[in-house]
């Protein structure tokens, strides 16, 4: 089977299915870029959107891959953002940097930023797509391929990239010319809000530079968390 087939099909079949229901969410991290690439392909009358949540905090090369893309492939980016006055009110009364002060304040942090602004969004859709992958980290290593979004109104939940190993994306990028951020050629494994991220060592963990400062079982924003995903169907590719 030809790299990437089974991946593409699913965007295909999805693409089909859901039409203007479906959506692409995309923080332009590796897997994303290939994500891109594949429904660009899967689905030429740009029936599907393609979501981005700026956290008001995103590295500059995030932006730069952005711009990228939109150029390569004349796709439209529908950008999310924090409500204003949350926003506002959360900056005024803890700061700029209160994610470094304890757990809970990085939680509410990535709440008011990411994990709300995208909630809203997903009400109206019927169907996502996102570039996670069980080699990511222990919490994502019983991740389906179909899954049924509990946490946000049961939509149906898509992670085609599921059972690629990093390598494999690389590959696929590299082989397609998709552009990507050049953070990763700068020892950046995996992608958030820059100050929330940093390059790792060789051998350390791919998730390693994501909040550093906490342990692995908290390494989440909270998109991906809440009540559990059921899997649709022996779903393995
Ligand atoms: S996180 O929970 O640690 O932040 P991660 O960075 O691994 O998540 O990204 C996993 C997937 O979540 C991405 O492939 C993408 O589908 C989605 N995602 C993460 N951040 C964003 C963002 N800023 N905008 C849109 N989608 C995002
Ligand atoms: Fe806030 Fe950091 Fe979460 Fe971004 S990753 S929303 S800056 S805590």
């Amino acid at each position: 089977m030809k790299a990437g087939s089974a991946a593409e099909d699913l965007i295909s079949r999805a693409v089909d299915l859901f039409q203007s229901g479906l959506a692409l969410a995309t923080s332009f991290s590796i897997e994303d870029v290939a994500l891109i690439h594949m429904l660009v392909s899967a689905d030429p009358g740009k029936k599907a959107t393609i979501l981005a949540i700026d956290t008001g905090r995103l590295p500059e090369d995030t932006f730069a891959c952005a711009q990228a893309l939109i150029r390569k492939y004349a796709i439209e980016i529908e950008w999310l953002y924090p409500n204003p006055q949350r926003l506002a009110n959360f900056v005024s009364s803890q700061g700029l940097y209160s994610f470094k002060e304890s757990l809970e304040a990085r939680k509410e942090c990535c709440y008011i930023r990411k994990v709300e602004p995208l909630r809203r969004r997903l009400r109206t859709l019927s169907a996502w797509i996102t570039g996670q992958r069980r080699e990511q980290t222990h919490l994502r290593s019983q991740l389906q391929v179909v899954e049924i979004d509990k946490a946000n109104g049961s939509i149906v939940k898509l992670n085609p990239l599921c059972y690629w190993t990093s390598e494999q994306v690389f590959q696929y990028v590299k082989h397609n010319n998709i552009p990507y951020s050049r953070l990763y050629d700068r020892g950046y494994k995996s992608i958030g809000c820059a100050p929330c991220t940093r390059p790792v060592a060789p051998h350390e963990d791919e998730r390693a530079g994501r909040w550093w400062w906490e342990s692995d079982e908290h390494k989440e924003c909270g998109i991906h968390v809440g009540e559990a995903n059921t899997a649709c169907a022996n779903d393995r590719q």
